[in-house]
C-alpha cells in the first residue's frame, strides 16, 4: 500500500485514494484561514487545497489544469490539487502559506508540522 508522509505523520492509503480525502482523513491541516469552512469540498473549482507533491499521483484532470491555468496557481507549476491526485505510490506532500498554498514560505513539510512561516522555497 502506497505510503503517505505529510505534516509530520506517515500514514498508508489504498491505491488511488483520493489525496485530498486522505489528508483530511488524518487531521492534516490542508487548508488556510477561511478556506477550512468556504472550500469546494473536492470538486477542482476554489483551488485552495494546493500542495507539492513528490511521489507516484494520477496525472492532473481537465479540469485542474483548467485551474491551474488562473492566477495565482499559474505560477507555481510544482504544485497540484489534492483533490484532483489519485495517489499511486509513496508520497510527500508540503504546504504552502498564502489562501490557496500559492505562497513561498512553508506551512509545514512531510516530516514536520506547522511551522512559523520562516522557512522559504528553495525551488
Ligand atoms: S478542494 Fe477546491 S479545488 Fe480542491
Amino acid at each position: 500500500m502506497p505510503k503517505i508522509i505529510a505534516e509530520g505523520k506517515t500514514f498508508e492509503v489504498a491505491v488511488e485514494t483520493n489525496l485530498r480525502e486522505a489528508l483530511l482523513d488524518q487531521d492534516i491541516d490542508l487548508y488556510s484561514g477561511t478556506a477550512n469552512v468556504f472550500n469546494c469540498h473536492g470538486h477542482g473549482i476554489c483551488g485552495t487545497c494546493l500542495v507539492q507533491i513528490e511521489g507516484a499521483v494520477s496525472e492532473p484532470t481537465k479540469l485542474e489544469t483548467t485551474r491551474m491555468a488562473f492566477p495565482p496557481h499559474s505560477a507555481h507549476k510544482d504544485r497540484r490539487l489534492s483533490c484532483q491526485a489519485k495517489v499511486l505510490g509513496d508520497v510527500r506532500v508540503t504546504k504552502f502559506d498564502g489562501h490557496f498554498g500559492e505562497g513561498n514560505h512553508i506551512r509545514w513539510t512531510p516530516e514536520q508540522g506547522l511551522t512559523s512561516g520562516s522557512v522559504t522555497n528553495q525551488s
